[in-house]
């Protein structure tokens, strides 16, 4: 494929991220920071968040998430390490590792989704929680073949340069055989005047998971999972809104 990810080097997807997905400006993870702090609070720290992104705007967003967590009374600093979900070995455990916005779906194998899931319970205390989210599919969106995408337009606005970022999601292809969605998201970023300054056309390439899949890969992994709510405020499990799952290991 011609065009790089929307995660990779130079995209206007990771300049724009913290515009883009600061906490409260996806509807679908309304409330997801207030939902981890709350777990924080209850399973408590040492904590571990995977995949928080390494761009300037992705790690702004991190910080941000551990500014509300201090505001709430956690604190003890923050550590970034640059690694892969797949294989870290660090030398300590944590009481409450998560892995949010549905960054485990960038995970496109079962082997890579079973050696991130047994990193996470190599660094589990005991009495320690994993928490996941993913989306939960919604199959009209995953036909085979060419399919209409979820939602097509967005725009966000850099508040320091008050450049704008318009983002088109072009196409979108699943391949439905190994699950994996493949969307073509076109940017334009126009200066506060209009004056166009770049255009950029990335992939997003994830994979999509099922409810009774993950669950029973969570088992085969050693896990006993306690909850999956369909939300981040306690909601249900339902079909095409958030997988939400908290785990524990298995004895
Ligand atoms: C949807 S973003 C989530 C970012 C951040 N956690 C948040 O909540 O805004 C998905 C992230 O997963 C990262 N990622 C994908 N595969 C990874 C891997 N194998 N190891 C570590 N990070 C990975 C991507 O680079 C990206 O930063």
């Amino acid at each position: 494929m011609k065009w790089g990810t929307i995660y990779g080097a130079g995209s206007a997807g990771v300049e724009f991220y913290d515009a883009f997905h600061a906490p409260g400006h996806v509807p679908a993870m309304k409330g997801d920071v207030d939902f981890y702090i709350r777990c924080a609070r209850r399973f408590g720290g040492p904590v571990l968040e995977l995949a928080a992104g390494i761009s300037p705007g992705m790690v702004k967003v991190a910080r941000g998430k551990a500014a509300l967590a201090e505001r709430d009374g956690l604190s003890g600093g923050i550590r970034f390490l640059r690694g892969d979900m797949t294989r870290f070995s660090l030398r300590r455990k944590f009481r409450f590792i998560y892995l949010p916005f549905r960054s485990f779906q960038s995970l496109h194998t079962i082997a890579e989704q079973r050696a991130c899931l047994a990193c996470v319970r190599r660094h589990l205390a005991p009495g320690g929680r994993f928490v996941l989210n993913i989306f939960d599919p919604k199959l009209e969106y995953c036909v085979p073949g060419r399919s209409k995408v979820i939602s097509r337009y967005r725009k966000a606005v850099d508040r320091a340069t008050g450049n704008v970022c318009r983002l088109e999601v072009e196409e979108r292809h699943n391949d439905a055989l190994r699950q994996i969605l493949t969307e073509k998201w076109h940017f334009v970023v126009r200066d506060r005047r209009g004056k166009l300054l770049r255009e950029d056309d990335r992939w997003l390439s994830i994979r999509w998971t099922y409810r009774w899949e993950m669950a029973h890969l969570l088992e085969l992994c050693g896990f006993d999972a306690e909850a999956c709510y369909g939300g981040f405020h306690g909601e249900a499990p339902a079909y095409g809104r958030e997988q939400v799952w908290v785990a524990k290991k298995a004895r």
